[in-house]
C-alpha cells in the first residue's frame, strides 16, 4: 500500500517522479474499489482530514518545503488535491452504477458490465478535463419564415406607438361572431369556414367553442379591457375548413391591427397603412384602397399595394407576372373603419370615438416576400427548406 515518502529532493524532476508514483497508485486503489464500502475507505484514505494522504502531502511535502521549493511543491499539491477530489467521486459515480447490476437480469448484463468498465478505463486514462479541447458545436435554430415576418410587420407598427396582443386560439362563437356584430344565422358567417369542437348542441349558441377563423376576437377581448385610445396589433394563429393546397392551408397566421381614439377617420387608415406598407416593400410602393365588406367595419376596404414583383407593370420581361396574376396590384389586406355596432358590445360610446381595422394574412406576404411557390413548404417541417432562411 501506498506511503507518503518524505521529501529528500525538492528539485522539479523530483517532484514529478513522486507525483507520478501517487497518481498510479491513487488509480490503482481506485480500480480496487468494488462497492460502497470499499469506497468508503478509499475515500477516508485519501481525503481525510485527520491523515489522509492529502494531508500528509501538505504535512510532509509542503510545510517541510524550504522557502525557495514552496511555489514549486504549491503548485503540485494543488493540483493533486484537485485529481484526487476528482477521483475519488469518480470512483463513486462508477460504483453506484455497477451498484444497479444486481438489479438487472437477463442477457445485457455482461455487455452492461463491460461498458461500464471501459468507460471507467477511459476516465482513469483522462488524467484531467481539457479544457483546451474544442467544444461540441450545438447547431442553432433560425427564426421560421412566417415567424420572422409577423416579426417585421409588427415592429412597423410597434414604431408607430402600437402595443402587442395576443388571445386564445379556440374561441367562443361570441368572440369570433357575434360580438364583431356577425349576427346568428347571417350569412357572412359562411365566409369563414368555421371549424367548431364536436359536442356542443347542448350548449347556447354564444358559448360553443371554435378554432378562430381571424385575429378580430382579440379586437374585442382587448377593447373589454382597455378604454380608448387604443393602438394595438394582434399577431396569431387562425384555422378555417380550407383543404390544403399551394395557396392554402386549414391553419394560418394573420396580423390584425386596431386603433381607436376621439376623430379618428378613414384618412387615418390610409395613411396608417401606406406608410405600413412602403415600411415593409419598399418605398416606392403604392397603395390603392377598393369598397368591401366585413360585419364589423364599415365602411370596409380592401387594400392592394402595387406589384413590388413586377413594378405595377403586370410583366416580368416578356412573361406574364404570376403574383399579380399580370395586373400589377396585389390584395394584401382587408380593413375599414370599427362598425358602431361593435362598440356596443365594449361599452364605448359610438358618439364620442372612432377607430379603424385591418387584419393581413403573413404566410401570403411571406410567399409574396420570399417568392415561395406553395404555402405547404412552411408547414410540412423539411429542413433542408426552412434553412434556407436561417
Ligand atoms: N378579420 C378579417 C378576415 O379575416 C380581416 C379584417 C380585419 C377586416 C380587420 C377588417 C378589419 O378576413
Amino acid at each position: 500500500m501506498y506511503t507518503v515518502p518524505k521529501r529528500k529532493s525538492y528539485s522539479a524532476a523530483a517532484l514529478d517522479k513522486a507525483v507520478e508514483k501517487l497518481l498510479a497508485a491513487l488509480k490503482q486503489e481506485a480500480a480496487a474499489a468494488k462497492n460502497e464500502a470499499d469506497w468508503k475507505t478509499f475515500r477516508d484514505r485519501w481525503m481525510a482530514r485527520k491523515n489522509g494522504v492529502l494531508t500528509q502531502i501538505n504535512d510532509l511535502w509542503l510545510k517541510a518545503a524550504p522557502k525557495d521549493a514552496k511555489r514549486e511543491v504549491g503548485q503540485r499539491v494543488n493540483s493533486l488535491k484537485t485529481k484526487v477530489e476528482w477521483q475519488v467521486e469518480n470512483t463513486q459515480q462508477e460504483i453506484s452504477q455497477l451498484g444497479t447490476l444486481d438489479k438487472l437480469v437477463g442477457p445485457d448484463e455482461a455487455t452492461f458490465r463491460k461498458d461500464v468498465e471501459q468507460a471507467r478505463r477511459n476516465r482513469q486514462s483522462e488524467a484531467a478535463l481539457d479544457i483546451t479541447l474544442p467544444g461540441i458545436p450545438r447547431p442553432l435554430g433560425a427564426e421560421h419564415p412566417v415567424i420572422k415576418t409577423v416579426h417585421e410587420i409588427v415592429s412597423v407598427f410597434r414604431n408607430l406607438g402600437y402595443s402587442v396582443q395576443e388571445g386564445p386560439v379556440i374561441e367562443t362563437d361570441y368572440y369570433n361572431f357575434e360580438a364583431l356584430n356577425f349576427p346568428p344565422n347571417h350569412p357572412a358567417r359562411d365566409t369563414q369556414d368555421t371549424l367548431f369542437i364536436a359536442r356542443q348542441e347542448a350548449k347556447p349558441q354564444r358559448e360553443r367553442l371554435l378554432l378562430r377563423t381571424h385575429t378580430s376576437p382579440v379586437q374585442i377581448r382587448t377593447m373589454e379591457k382597455m378604454r380608448p385610445p387604443v393602438r394595438i396589433v394582434i399577431p396569431g394563429m387562425v384555422h378555417r375548413n380550407d383543404p390544403p393546397d399551394a395557396s392554402h392551408s386549414p391553419m394560418f397566421h394573420q396580423i390584425e391591427g386596431l386603433a381607436v381614439d376621439t376623430n379618428i377617420t378613414f384618412c387615418d387608415l390610409k395613411g396608417t397603412l401606406d406608410h405600413a406598407m412602403k415600411a415593409l416593400f419598399g418605398s416606392s410602393v403604392k397603395t390603392s384602397f377598393r369598397p368591401s365588406f366585413f360585419p364589423f367595419t364599415e365602411p370596409s376596404a380592401e387594400m392592394l399595394v402595387s406589384c413590388f414583383i413586377c413594378g405595377g407593370s403586370g410583366k416580368r420581361g416578356s412573361e406574364p407576372c404570376r403574383p399579380c396574376k399580370q395586373t400589377g396590384w396585389i390584395e394584401i389586406l382587408g380593413c375599414g373603419m370599427v362598425d358602431p355596432n361593435v362598440y356596443g358590445f365594449v361599452n364605448y360610446d359610438p358618439k364620442k370615438v372612432s377607430g379603424f381595422a385591418f387584419g393581413m394574412g403573413a404566410d401570403r406576404i411571406a410567399i409574396l416576400k420570399y417568392g415561395v411557390d406553395d404555402i405547404q413548404l412552411f408547414f410540412n417541417g423539411d429542413v433542408r427548406f426552412l434553412e434556407q432562411f436561417g
